[in-house]
């Protein structure tokens, strides 16, 4: 009698202690809260974008998408929440050693390893290496540098696809090269939105 009272309570314990453990990592308003906070130099895109970008994702069913410039892992956990929904998988790819290992930290405590692929490195030579084609692209890097990760992906960029490109408006004086080249493509359906005021381009691939 004892002993099975003893077993009972260990299994109470164990799961006691497996449901604590187990939720921060799907805590995922918390963890956005603290990527925020420590956000100093204000990389992350808004919550109002962030939540634009996930409802465009799972509304349209993407199932291939990429990062360019993932810092901390705010927009991804975003994007990744979506991608869980489609049963999709996200490519996240961020250059600045201590945000990469962050961004690494930060969608696995979000529960979201399985979905969200990290890559440290240089996203100018990350993408030529990586397989297949892409049905949804989220552009967040150096804005000088947008028309040419354009040039590189648009030939990777499924028909039906869309590339999306964030700070189109508060930072548009920096990509004027790139807001010709998405508005001009006879081959691409654009459009501004601004959920927030920093601006998001959506061009969609005829
Ligand atoms: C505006 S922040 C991205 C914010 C992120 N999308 C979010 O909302 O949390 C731009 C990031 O792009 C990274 N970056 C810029 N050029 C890059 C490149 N060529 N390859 C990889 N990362 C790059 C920077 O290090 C920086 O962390």
């Amino acid at each position: 009698m004892l002993k099975s009272i003893t077993v009972v309570t260990l299994a109470v314990l164990a799961f006691a202690t497996a449901s604590t453990r187990a939720q921060p990592q799907s805590d995922i308003p918390t963890i956005l809260a603290d990527i925020r906070a420590k956000d100093t130099g204000q990389l992350a895109v808004s919550e109002e974008d962030g939540k634009f970008l996930r409802l465009l994702i799972a509304s349209t069913k993407r199932k291939h998408a990429l990062e360019i410039g993932g810092a901390s892992g705010y927009s991804a956990i975003w994007m990744g929440q979506a991608m869980r929904e489609t049963g999709g998988k996200l490519v996240t790819i961020e250059y600045d050693p201590v945000r990469s290992k962050e961004l690494a930290g930060n969608i696995k405590r979000a529960g979201l390893a399985d979905i969200v692929q990290v890559i440290a490195g240089d996203a100018f030579v990350e993408i030529p290496k990586i397989p297949g084609t892409f049905d949804f692209v989220f552009l967040d890097a150096w804005k000088r540098d947008y028309k040419r990760f354009l040039d590189l992906v648009y030939p990777r960029l499924d028909k039906g696809g869309l590339f999306t490109a964030h700070n189109v408006v508060n930072k548009r004086t920096e990509m004027g090269d790139f807001l010709d080249a998405i508005q001009r493509n006879p081959a691409l359906w654009t459009a501004i939105v601004s959920p927030s005021g920093e601006g998001i381009s959506l061009s969609y691939k005829k």
